[in-house]
């Protein structure tokens, strides 16, 4: 069974809308996952059904009225215990979008101040019928651990510096809106790799996609695995392979894409690096750094960026820069995502289902 992505909001009522009991049919078209806790268990084709969905969803957002009922009746709860401005507000966007009902708990104000653990948090929004949780915490693994206790899917929307896939499939999608086909195209990502969540999901996805990754920071900020020195199989080099530069005049050189990303000020454990100031002289992209890289190049940044630190003010506004687009797809992606997860979608089937 599928359900059509119809813009006529007239038609509502006579929409087909299929309960959260309906069997999914998704198992022999290759989308088997019921959570989407990393892209490194996603296989290139299941990235690719995200990133096909999510330009259907992007159509139905561009249109006047960006409302349809796919996803009536799904209940989306966003978890969040640490702060986000972008990843909840998309989420919530993306699943009123697809008309369902989306609630928004910050930690700080429910239970949870009460000690009530992760595990039974999740089974209480469980109990009253969420279909997904979208959780964001400060600690690696937590979404794995909720995973394991509920039916309900769980999307991690980052857990401390371990993962946030739907920042990668967000990325994936504009990289690839913008640029076509990623295979072997250069991708840069200059700043803070060790905390930054962002990068290591970044890495699994682009290495599906068979771009060529560089990324470049102070030896202090790149992850343990990846510094000069470290100990060959360390958990970290079980990091997809990718190329290391502390020179950003040289990482730059050629790339299609850069992205900086922020310094993670809330993970450093102190003493990794002499000062911002001195950070900024030597890793902030500027325009000079830029024009290395091939005159076609993009600018990203997930998000929440730092002007002066790790980008120049100037080019982040300017116009290699597809920062803003970057927030628009993630709107686009995580519908796909939240369709895909609810079983209601056969991705083989939803060319030409949208009728515009
Ligand atoms: C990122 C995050 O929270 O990991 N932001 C985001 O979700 N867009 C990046 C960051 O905080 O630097």
């Amino acid at each position: 069974m599928t359900t059509e992505l119809s813009s006529d909001v007239t038609t509502e009522e006579s929409a087909p809308v299929e309960g959260a009991a309906a069997e999914p049919q998704l198992t022999d078209q290759g989308w088997t996952h019921r959570d989407m806790l990393d892209l490194d268990t996603c296989s290139r084709s299941d990235i690719e059904a995200v990133l096909t969905l999510a330009d259907r969803m992007r159509e139905i957002l561009d249109r006047r009225i960006p409302r349809v009922p796919a996803l009536r009746g799904y209940t989306v709860v966003n978890l969040f215990y640490e702060p986000s401005t972008r990843t909840r507000v998309s989420f919530e966007l993306a699943g009123k979008v697809l008309g369902a009902d989306v609630i928004s708990v910050s930690a700080s104000t429910s239970s949870v101040v009460k000690g009530e653990s992760l595990i039974d948090t999740v089974r209480t929004l469980r109990a009253m019928r969420a279909d997904a949780v979208v959780m964001r915490h400060s600690m690696a693994g937590a979404p794995y651990l909720a995973a394991q206790h509920t039916d309900a899917s769980i999307i991690n929307a980052g857990d401390g510096a371990h993962a946030h896939p739907t920042q990668a499939l967000l990325d994936l999608y504009t990289m690839r809106r913008a640029v076509g086909d990623l295979t072997g195209k250069k991708v840069v990502m200059v700043g803070d790799i060790a905390h930054s969540r962002v990068a290591r999901s970044d890495l699994w996805g682009l290495a599906a996609m068979g771009a060529k990754v560089v990324v470049c920071g102070p030896p202090t900020l790149l992850p343990l695995g990846m510094r000069a020195g470290d100990r060959p199989g360390h958990a970290e080099s079980a990091l997809p392979p990718v190329s290391i530069e502390t020179e950003i005049d040289a990482a730059i050189e050629g790339a299609d894409v850069v992205m900086a990303l922020r310094l993670q000020s809330e993970r450093q454990e102190g003493g990794l690096l002499p000062s911002m100031h001195e950070y900024a002289t030597h890793y902030q992209v500027t325009a000079e750094r830029l024009a290395r890289a091939n005159p076609d190049h993009l600018l990203m940044h997930p998000g929440p960026k730092n002007e002066g630190i790790e980008i120049a003010g100037d080019v982040a506004g300017g116009s290699h820069s597809i920062i803003e687009d970057q927030v628009t797809n993630g709107v686009a992606v995580r519908m796909a995502l939240l369709y895909l997860l609810s079983g209601r979608v056969d991705p083989a089937d939803t060319d030409g289902e949208v009728r515009s």
